[in-house]
């Protein structure tokens, strides 16, 4: 599978060929994540070209991390330079979401629809995350973990969880959890002029519906799908729940092709 060489370290991603003009998907992890957080509902969804991206200092990427959103949005525009995408449709989860908004925001001519799943438009940490990361980074894995996960979710699955945080380690996963804790662009939203589908679980624990919610009343084109029960990882709480909500959004938005 691919790597390639960014200004941002040399980035590893995964690739899904769809139609030449189709839609071309990029998938953004969260903090301590890495592109097994998406699950083959949406890596291998048919009709679109998917990229699932490792950002930097985690997964199989190169780098340690960064320390503010801004950070990995130009990582991410670093990344579809050196693919040659001119315009995606971004999917992101968590802080993902963040830096999806904050490329809608940006580099508004590289970005032709959101996907914006268990996220918002102001991700402050709770003091016991950050400190934990800081003074008991095993403890904290456990803490996130405690609060990502719906209750129903597989003890297997929550295991990949805290293999990828471990992986990203202390440093990454700090500097992930102090950028989402600077991100506010609640006072911008009006500005996201492409069209955004707003995914969110109603059992989210750490980016609550109240969050999606005000993404959904504050950026003009949006439009929310709420998957009941589900925690903050809905994406891969309930995969197919979630594929379908994209691929109804791509149907709608996208232009006819003949
Ligand atoms: N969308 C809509 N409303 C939001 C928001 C968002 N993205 N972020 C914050 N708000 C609202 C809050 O609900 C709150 O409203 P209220 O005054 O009516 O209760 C207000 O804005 C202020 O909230 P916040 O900025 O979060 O500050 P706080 O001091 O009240 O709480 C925390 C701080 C950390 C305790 C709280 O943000 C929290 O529990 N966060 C969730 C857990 C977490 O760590 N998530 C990690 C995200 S990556």
């Amino acid at each position: 599978m691919p790597h390639v060489r960014t200004p941002a370290g040399e980035l590893y991603y995964t690739l899904k060929r769809g139609p030449d003009h189709g839609p071309k998907l990029v998938l953004v992890h969260g903090a301590g994540g890495s592109r097994l957080h998406w699950p083959a509902e949406l890596r291998r969804m048919p009709d679109v070209t998917v990229y699932t991206l490792d950002l930097p200092g985690h997964g199989r990427s190169e780098g340690d991390g960064c320390k503010t959103v801004a950070g990995y949005a130009a990582a991410v525009v670093s990344f579809l330079d050196a693919v040659q995408i001119h315009e995606a449709v971004v999917a992101g989860h968590s802080m993902g979401g963040a830096i999806a908004q904050t490329l809608a925001l940006e580099h508004r001519h590289r970005i032709s629809m959101l996907v914006l799943i268990g996220t918002g438009a102001r991700l402050r940490v709770s003091p016991a995350i950050l400190q934990g990361i800081a003074s008991d980074f095993e403890g904290a894995v456990d803490l996130i973990t405690e609060y990502a996960w719906s209750s129903e979710t597989d003890a297997a699955v929550k295991e990949l969880g805290r293999g990828a945080l471990r992986n990203a380690g202390a440093h990454v996963v700090l500097g992930c959890f102090l950028a989402c804790d600077r991100f506010d662009v609640m006072d911008r939203l009006a500005g996201i002029e492409v069209p955004t589908l707003v995914v969110n679980g109603t059992a989210d624990e750490l980016t609550p519906i109240k969050y999606a919610r005000f993404l959904a009343d504050h950026i003009p084109r949006a439009r929310l799908v709420t998957v009941e029960g589900a925690g903050h990882m809905v994406m891969l709480e309930r995969p197919e729940e979630v594929a379908q909500a994209i691929r109804g959004f791509l149907t709608a938005e996208l232009p006819p092709t003949s």
